[in-house]
């Protein structure tokens, strides 16, 4: 169980948070620097240029959107406020092709990182069709059969992660009126709700579904554990996740079951709030911890927090996510490590195939800067 503050919210911790997000440029600036043009997932011993695999190529928008993050709180007149524009654009445009990748269920992580925060900046409706087109990219990828958007590895199977994705479905309905596309996120949720959601508000990576009859066979994994038990990561996609869909569909159904993941994650975390990779990891690798489960947790309660009506639950949301911040700051920056090129220290990309275990990950990065804008401003 994390143990909660006594104090009352940020306040305290507000000159640990600042320090933490100057870091947090020093570093990026460090990256495009050095690695000019690179798009990184995840540093080996530290270090982000290196020839190990994706996997999958989800991540490019987390670093042009760390720079939208720094944009947005710089002097905008300042060399500063002009050197983050000019990256964020620079490391943003090459990404619209991507609008019309039918080959990845990751186009909200692309786009909303990137397109949706340079849209909110201009209003220049020439970026709204990007983000509307690739919500629209993203339908394409419904089962009518088992009603749900599949993931890159086939027809038969539906990945938690989506559930991180499907807001540009719900945000291109929104923006079009199109009531198909709102039709296909709603039912998308609904579905993962109703396989990857347990009761006690754990969630399961994956289901496979029978492609044939629709019929649900089975909860797998392909970075948890097992099957059956609690990946750290997706269950932090959850609580971000159906917190968006509820953010974007007001149906109280989103909002109850990202209240249950984020209960689960309360109780069943450390004190310090960093969880292990997997809830039910083994006990031989079970001090391996996933700095950016931590992290995505912390950015998506801090937007749950207003969203639940209860105050305070609220501040309860509020409280665990100063506390995970508290704890990346003083125990996963890397800032006493100058060799170290990344931000936050303890993230997990693949443990089964040796991907980015104990590093520094994109997505680590871009939540964690996300959640302390959302302390500090
Ligand atoms: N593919 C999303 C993740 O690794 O969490």
């Amino acid at each position: 169980m994390i143990h909660l503050l006594s104090d009352n919210g940020a306040s305290g911790h507000a000159d640990l948070f600042a320090q933490a997000f100057q870091f947090a440029q020093k570093q990026v600036r460090k990256l495009i620097d050095k690695h000019p043009g690179l798009y990184p997932l995840y540093t080996q011993n530290g270090v982000w240029d290196h020839a190990g695999p994706a996997w999958t190529h989800w991540c490019d928008g987390f670093l042009p959107g760390l720079m939208w993050i720094f944009h947005k709180h710089a002097d905008k007149e300042s060399a500063e406020g002009r050197f983050w524009l000019d990256n964020a654009v620079k490391y943003t445009k090459p990404l619209e092709a991507r609008k019309s990748d039918p080959e990845l269920h990751d186009l909200g992580f692309l786009f909303f990182s990137t397109y949706y925060r340079w849209y909110r900046i201009t209003h220049d409706a020439a970026l709204r069709e990007v983000l509307i087109e690739a919500g629209r990219t993203l339908s394409h990828r419904f089962q009518e059969q088992g009603q749900y958007l599949r993931s890159f590895v086939g027809e038969n199977s539906l990945f938690i992660d989506i559930m991180m994705n499907v807001g540009i479905i719900f945000y291109a309905a929104r923006e079009t009126g199109d009531r198909r596309l709102r039709d296909v996120a709603m039912r998308h949720s609904l579905t993962t709700r109703r396989v990857l959601v347990r009761g006690d508000g754990s969630t399961a990576h994956e289901g496979i579904f029978d492609t044939e009859t629709g019929e649900f066979l089975r909860q797998a994994t392909y970075q948890g554990y097992r099957g059956d038990s609690c990946w750290s990561r997706g269950l932090a996609w959850a609580l971000y996740g159906f917190t968006s869909a509820y953010e974007y569909s007001h149906d109280s159904r989103f909002l109850e079951t990202a209240q249950a993941c984020a209960d689960f994650y309360i109780s069943h975390s450390p004190a310090d709030g960093i969880p292990p990779w997997d809830f039910n990891a083994p006990p031989e690798n079970r001090t391996l911890c996933d700095s950016s489960a931590a992290a995505i947790c912390a950015a998506g309660l801090l937007r749950l927090r207003h969203l639940t009506p209860d105050s305070m639950r609220g501040h309860l949301y509020w409280s665990a996510a100063v506390k995970i911040l508290r704890s990346l700051c003083e125990k996963q920056l890397a800032a006493a490590d100058p060799k170290w090129e990344g931000i936050l220290k303890g993230g997990v990309y693949h443990v089964h195939k040796g991907l980015g275990v104990d590093e520094s990950v994109m997505w680590g990065e871009y939540f964690f800067c996300e959640a302390l804008e959302r302390v500090l401003w």
